[in-house]
């Protein structure tokens, strides 16, 4: 893998966790990475000299009653110090690394999205994974950094006679993850955690407070209709159904004591008697809450703005109707920016004509500058999209009540069936607005390293939140990145618990575009 510093010069694949670092790698799309098969990650990792051919016949494999399995993987002399192997255990791919002389074997597969894991990063006792930065400790294989939300397996490792043998059992080698030991609920415990939002920072909350021991009540409460849902795949695979891109299933929610309140919507909420309410006229007392009620993309404030066919993309809903509503017709996105760029991507093939009207010379160019913007929008120039850029939209025409025609600032006229607004976003707490809470101007929550807010027994977390980042030496910042919702609600729930823990995460993101992953790591 080459990693594109800011500079565009190409250094080894190092560092993603200091500063701000910027790679661009070829890989398939989610769909395709998922679909890696076992096979090919051997082959590949074959063909690196980092898979050992099979131990010679005669060599131990047993299986003993309890379906416990050892097996010769390879010899001692041949793994360097600092190296990721992946190996066969009784025909399954197991991870082994070895790190200052010791030997440790792990699942081979990163939770998030089933990357191999031997194409990582080993740094002291962590791998990071090489699609989307999640770490693991390679002494248990807990989850260290997000966005996996599980654990991998971690297997026995022995040396004798100068061969290295690793003892797992079958079930575990067949998952490619271990979900974390959580404690259950009990019903003496009359303590209530109410976790206001369905997204991954009141997922990971939520999850977080079984995992440290909580027994009492946690209910989940969002608007929408679905269990908390993988947000990053709307834009990027537009034609899975919103059941394929669960995160977990409601019976996972269920085994673990969360309740899960869908299509309940709060509406206000008064700290003193610290209680929420509900559009549907209910309410809910709490003893501590966590508002994580995530963001939602800005409206487009010009002349047809209103019309039918001008769309957001927030649900599976809406990125279901996107995707229909453009096949085969004219498209138009209004800004250049990831979620844009995505649908470009995504619908390049599938829809009549994309133009994509942006303020900037490039796109993407906040983020990642003018250099990476123009290469990703050569890209995707090469698969027909147009872009007309440093001009803004004046009008959208219609006929019959649906959008027709995009009018740009200068005066030219773009066909268009379907509009997609991607120009930013806002966050979702006017049912706060009369409260005491503290926010700045955007609306954004001000919590501190704590995930605390002003008020007492008041949380918050994720693309709601506005808190200090380590790297712009604590000045706050609103970050809209997956990662960071799942630590903000890691965060959140330690200190709900009163465990006194501080934040301590990189921001990372990832975006995909035609078969081509741009990560960076830093603000
Ligand atoms: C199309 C798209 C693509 C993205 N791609 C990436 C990516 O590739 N990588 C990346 O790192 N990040 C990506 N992101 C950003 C990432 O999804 C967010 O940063 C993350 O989802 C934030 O999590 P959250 O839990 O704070 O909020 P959300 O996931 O937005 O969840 C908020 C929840 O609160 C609920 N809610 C809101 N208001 C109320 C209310 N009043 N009452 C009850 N419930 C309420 C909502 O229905 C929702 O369930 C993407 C976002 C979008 C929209
Ligand atoms: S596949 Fe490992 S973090 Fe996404």
């Amino acid at each position: 893998m080459e990693t594109l510093c800011k500079s565009g010069r190409a250094s080894p694949s190092r560092g993603l966790a200091a500063g701000r670092a910027l790679a661009v790698r070829r890989e398939g799309v989610t769909s395709a990475e998922e679909k890696l098969s076992q096979t090919a990650a051997v082959a590949a990792s074959r063909l690196r000299g980092r898979v050992p051919e099979p131990p010679t016949p005669g060599s131990a494999t047993g299986m003993d009653g309890d379906d416990t399995i050892t097996a010769e993987v390879c010899k001692e002399a041949d793994v360097g110090d600092g190296e990721l192997w992946e190996v066969m255990v009784a025909g399954y791919p197991v991870l082994l690394v070895r790190n200052k002389k010791e030997f440790r074997a792990l699942g081979s597969k990163c939770p998030h999205h089933g990357a191999p894991l031997s194409k990582g990063v080993l740094k002291r006792e962590r791998l990071r994974c090489p699609w989307h930065g999640a770490c693991f400790n390679i002494k248990t294989g807990d989850i260290e950094e997000y966005p996996s939300l599980d654990c991998i397996p971690s297997f026995k490792v022995t040396v004798e006679d100068g061969k290295v043998f690793v003892t797992a059992k079958k079930k575990d080698l067949e998952s490619s993850l271990r979900v974390k030991d959580t404690s259950k609920r009990c019903l003496l415990n009359r303590e209530t955690m109410l976790l206001l939002g369905g997204g991954v920072a009141a997922l990971v909350c939520a999850e977080t407070l079984r995992q440290e021991g909580f027994t009492g009540r946690i209910i989940m409460v969002t608007k929408e209709k679905h269990v908390p849902y993988d947000k990053s795949k709307l834009s990027k695979e537009m034609n899975l159904k919103a059941e394929d891109i669960y995160l977990r299933k409601p019976e996972f929610l269920d085994a673990h004591g969360i309740e899960f309140w869908m299509e309940k919507e709060a509406v206000s909420v008064d700290f003193q008697k610290q209680k929420v309410c509900f559009m549907d006229g209910s309410s809910q007392k709490y003893n501590r809450l966590l508002i994580a009620t995530g963001s939602h993309s800005s409206f487009l404030k010009v002349p047809g703005a209103d019309l039918q066919n001008v769309c957001i993309l927030q649900t599976p809903e809406d990125s279901s109707k996107i995707l229909e509503l453009a096949t085969g017709k004219n498209l138009v996105i209004v800004g250049a920016s990831f979620i844009g760029m995505e649908i470009a991507a995504f619908l390049s093939d599938k829809a009549g004509a994309i133009s994509v009207v942006e303020k900037k010379e490039f796109p993407l160019q906040n983020a990642l500058g003018p250099q990476v913007g123009g290469v990703a929008m050569k890209m995707l120039q090469n698969r027909g999209v147009k872009f007309y850029m440093k001009t803004e939209l004046s009008e959208l025409k219609g006929k019959d009540g649906k959008v027709a025609e995009a009018v740009l600032a200068s005066g030219e006229k773009l066909p268009a069936d379907v509009v997609v607004v991607g120009i930013g976003v806002f966050p979702n707490s006017a049912f706060l607005k009369g409260t005491s809470i503290a926010r700045d101007d955007s609306g954004s929550i001000l919590v501190d390293l704590r995930m605390q807010t002003n008020i007492l027994n008041v949380f918050a977390a994720g693309d709601v939140v506005s808190f200090p980042v380590a790297l712009l030496n604590g000045d706050r910042s609103s970050i809209h990145h997956q990662q960071v919702a799942e630590a903000h609600g890691h965060t959140a729930a330690l200190n709900m618990l009163k465990k006194d823990k501080e934040l301590h995460t990189v921001p990372f993101f990832w975006t995909t575009m035609v078969g081509k992953t741009i990560r960076y790591a830093g603000e």
